[in-house]
């Protein structure tokens, strides 16, 4: 069973977002294993992003990381990461398809509502961050038979 770590940002939070996101990612059958709101440090966001330090946006997207509560996010189940980049969409949320998130909530590729690690690897490096190991939820579901055969 795969993790990802997906991250409602702070234009999300404050456009009210969060509900309708974490409905999506649960009535697909991905199961929750770690939520929480919080107001990220400049110091999480710079090791969040640091493959982003010194291009052009890098500054605007700090700032903009940083500006509000998100909500950190910990999501388990069969190829999550990729099915959770699937549901958010492209990057610009004008070239985002209709009914993935960036999609129907976002225009502007700086304001983009969610982030979501891009691989397997990134999502544990991620996870550590903004989560302690006795954070994260490990049980099973009784629905899971109804959602894996
Ligand atoms: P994220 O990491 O936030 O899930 O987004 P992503 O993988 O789809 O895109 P990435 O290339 O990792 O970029 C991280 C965030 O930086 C902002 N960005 N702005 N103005 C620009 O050209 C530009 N490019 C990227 C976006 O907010 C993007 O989500
Ligand atoms: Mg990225």
């Amino acid at each position: 069973m795969e993790r990802t770590y997906v991250m409602i940002k702070p234009d999300g939070v404050q456009r009210n977002l969060v509900g309708q996101i974490i409905n999506k990612f649960e009535s697909k059958g991905y199961r929750l294993a770690s939520m929480k709101l919080l107001r990220i440090t400049e110091e999480q966001a710079k090791e969040h992003y640091k493959e982003h330090i010194g291009k052009p946006f890098f500054p605007g997207l700090l700032e903009y990381i940083i500006s509000g509560p998100v909500v950190a996010m910990v999501w388990e189940g069969k190829d999550v990461v990729a099915a959770a980049r699937q549901m958010m969409g492209k990057t610009n949320p004008l070239e985002a398809a209709p009914g993935t998130i960036r999609g129907d909530f976002g225009l502007d590729i700086g304001r983009n509502v969610i982030h979501g690690a891009d691989s397997v690897k990134s999502a544990e490096r991620e996870i550590a961050i903004y989560f302690n190991k006795q954070e994260i939820c490990s049980y099973e579901k009784t629905l899971e038979s109804w959602l894996y055969e």
